[in-house]
C-alpha cells in the first residue's frame, strides 16, 4: 500500500471515533452563491440541520457574524450543552480569493489550519447552505450547515437544499437536526 493511503486509513480510524462523515475520492468542487455578498449575510443564523461534527455537541447552535475588519468576518459560534451552559467559540473568516467571495476560510485558534467555507447557496434572508471539505489522500472528510434566519426552515427548502446536497455526494441520511425548540433553548436568549 501507498503510503498516502496507509495514512488516510489511520486517519479514517482517528476521526471516525468522532462521528465525522469521511467519504472516498477526493473532495467534490461545487458550484457555490453567485456574487456572494457578505454584507447582507452578517447577523445571526440558526443551525437546522448539520452533519456530524466533533466540535459542535449541543442544541440550539447559532452563527453570528460580523464585520471586524475590511474582508474580515467575525465569526461567534454559540450552542447549549446538554449541562445547561453555554458554550461559546469565535474566529474569523476571509476569503482567500476575492474573485472568489462564496469561498471562505475560517480559522478559530491560532496556529490551526483555517477550515474551508463554502457558501454554497443563500438568499441572505432565510436560508444558507454552508459546505466544507477537507482532502485527507485518497478519502475526504466533510461538513455541512443548514442554516436558517429564523429557528425553523419550511420543509420545501430544506427538501431543495438536501438535493443540492446530494447532487455533490453528500450524505444526506447523515445529516442531524439541530433543537431550536424555543422553551429548550431559552438559556441562550439570556
Ligand atoms: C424569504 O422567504 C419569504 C417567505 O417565503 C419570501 O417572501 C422572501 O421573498 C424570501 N426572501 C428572499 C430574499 O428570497
Amino acid at each position: 500500500m501507498k503510503v498516502i493511503q496507509v495514512l488516510s486509513l489511520a486517519l479514517l480510524a482517528a476521526l471516525a471515533a468522532n462521528a465525522q462523515v469521511i467519504m472516498p475520492g477526493r473532495c467534490p468542487k461545487p458550484a457555490v452563491q453567485e456574487n456572494f455578498d457578505a454584507a447582507k449575510y452578517l447577523g445571526t443564523w440558526y443551525d437546522i440541520q448539520r452533519l456530524p461534527h466533533a466540535f459542535q455537541k449541543g442544541e440550539c447552535c447559532t452563527a453570528t457574524y460580523s464585520l471586524k475588519a475590511p474582508g474580515v468576518v467575525g465569526v461567534l459560534n454559540r450552542e447549549l450543552l446538554a449541562d445547561g451552559s453555554i458554550n461559546a467559540i469565535s474566529g474569523s473568516a476571509t476569503a482567500k480569493n476575492p474573485s472568489e467571495p462564496a469561498k471562505l476560510l475560517v480559522s478559530f485558534f491560532e496556529n490551526s489550519p483555517p477550515a474551508p467555507y463554502w457558501v454554497l447557496s443563500t438568499d441572505y434572508e432565510n436560508y444558507s447552505l454552508v459546505y466544507s471539505c477537507t482532502d485527507l489522500g485518497v478519502l475526504h472528510v466533510e461538513f455541512a450547515w443548514i442554516m436558517s434566519r429564523h429557528p425553523t426552515l419550511p420543509e420545501e427548502t430544506l427538501e431543495e437544499l438536501h438535493s443540492t446536497l446530494s447532487s455533490i455526494g453528500v450524505r444526506v441520511d447523515k445529516l442531524l437536526t439541530t433543537n431550536q425548540d424555543e422553551a429548550y433553548c431559552s438559556p441562550m436568549s439570556q
